[in-house]
């Protein structure tokens, strides 16, 4: 394989200035060098997730931030409401299920959004301490007006807390202003770094339920982390993935102060892909709400995901597979981060090849035409 476009849900691709600054030595953590670094770091990620609380910075994956949140928040004996549309809805549940909260569950089937109605019912007839909601359901495609929903949260007193590790700066989401009080991202997809960090944000009511919470934490002890996160010189408990800090925080640099300028270029890459997949003659796998950063698509019968993906990889471009029952007969692109027209054309044309060599009859470069007319100057 030559150059390698990743266009999978994550990881993403990494612009050459953050690759750049993981060829660096790391700073040492407890030093100035550090120090300078985190302060830009902190004050971007509150930037990225519109917020005044302090972002904590963990050294573990996506999950572990949505492990951190359910075992700082919740206490034992709560009653939570899990919304799921897809696997990481479903994650949600299980983590909150393993730590004893005992959990309700509106479920949706795949390639369908939450509806408001259904959980301003659940909330009127029960009493949950929180709903636990994926923002970008990352298995099917599909976002989650989490707006209307926090609206509806506030009206019954729930918390709201919110997976937003494949939407966080690339799709709008606004903290403070929606009234979320449990926010978790990481590094990985729309923030341009590599794997390694989550981050994850309380609201002041998310944070008075830590100070009552009983349920085991020591590594993921968000208070802990946010002592760290409030000093002048800031810091963290432990010693963090100082490199992938140092790379990640070139990433939260390049995210243009207008938030507003990304979500719009999210918006024409989501609707270019989308209308490209149409001209090929395939179905998009979500339904409705669909979103900007990854696309679904059902493969036509007899083409299974794994010829699609080995063929593709051959042409030096990593895609993935469906989830669940989906893994066989549906191929998943993401195309947010670091995106661009290059590698979605890239993309295209590597699948084109790849469909038409297992006997899939298309109509050759249309896809490629309608990209480059979609994205026009985009770069
Ligand atoms: C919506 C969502 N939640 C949670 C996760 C889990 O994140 P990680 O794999 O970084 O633990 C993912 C990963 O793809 C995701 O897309």
């Amino acid at each position: 394989m030559g150059e390698k476009i990743l266009l999978t849900p994550g990881p993403t691709m990494l612009p050459d200035r953050v690759r750049r600054a993981m060829e660096s030595q790391p700073a040492f953590h407890r030093s100035d060098e550090f120090y300078k670094i985190f302060s830009g770091f902190n004050e971007n990620l509150k930037r990225i997730f519109k917020t005044n609380q302090p972002v904590m910075t963990l050294t573990s994956s996506g999950t572990g931030g949505l492990e951190a949140l359910v075992s700082n928040v919740f206490s034992r004996g709560d009653k939570a409401l899990g919304i799921t549309v897809g696997e990481f809805g479903d994650r949600f549940i299980e983590i909150a299920k393993s730590y004893g909260v005992e959990v309700d569950e509106l479920r949706y089937e795949w390639g369908t959004a939450a509806r408001p109605d259904d959980i301003e019912g659940k909330l009127r007839s029960n009493s949950y301490k929180a709903i636990l909601i994926t923002h970008n359901e990352t298995s099917t495609g599909v976002v989650n007006d989490i707006k209307t929903i926090a609206e509806i949260c506030h009206r019954y007193n729930a918390l709201i807390l919110v997976d937003a590790v494949s939407s966080l700066g690339g799709l709008e989401l606004d903290m403070d202003g929606w009234g979320l009080d449990g926010v978790v991202t990481c590094s990985q997809k729309c923030l341009m770094g590599p794997p390694g960090l989550a981050f994850v944000a309380l609201s002041d009511r998310a944070w008075e339920a830590t100070k009552k919470s009983d349920l085991p934490h020591f590594y993921f002890d968000l208070n802990k982390a946010k002592k760290g996160v409030e000093k002048i010189n800031p810091d963290t408990p432990y010693t963090p993935a100082v490199s992938t800090i140092m790379a990640v925080s070139e990433g939260l640099n390049m995210l243009d102060e207008r938030l507003d300028v990304v979500y719009n270029r999210q918006m024409i890459i989501g609707n270019a892909v989308r209308k490209a997949v149409d001209t090929l003659g395939l179905r998009i796998f979500a339904r409705e709400n669909y979103s900007d950063c990854i696309t679904g698509i059902y493969l036509p019968d007899g083409i299974s995901s794994k010829d699609i993906i080995g063929y593709m990889y051959k042409e030096g471009v990593v895609i993935a597979s469906g989830q669940g029952r989906y893994k066989e007969n549906v191929i998943r692109l993401g195309h947010m981060g670091y995106c661009t027209k290059r590698m979605l054309i890239k993309c295209f044309d590597a699948l084109e090849d790849a469909l038409t060599a297992l006997g899939f009859k298309l109509e050759a470069g249309l896809s490629i035409e309608t990209l480059d007319k979609e994205l026009g100057e985009l770069n």
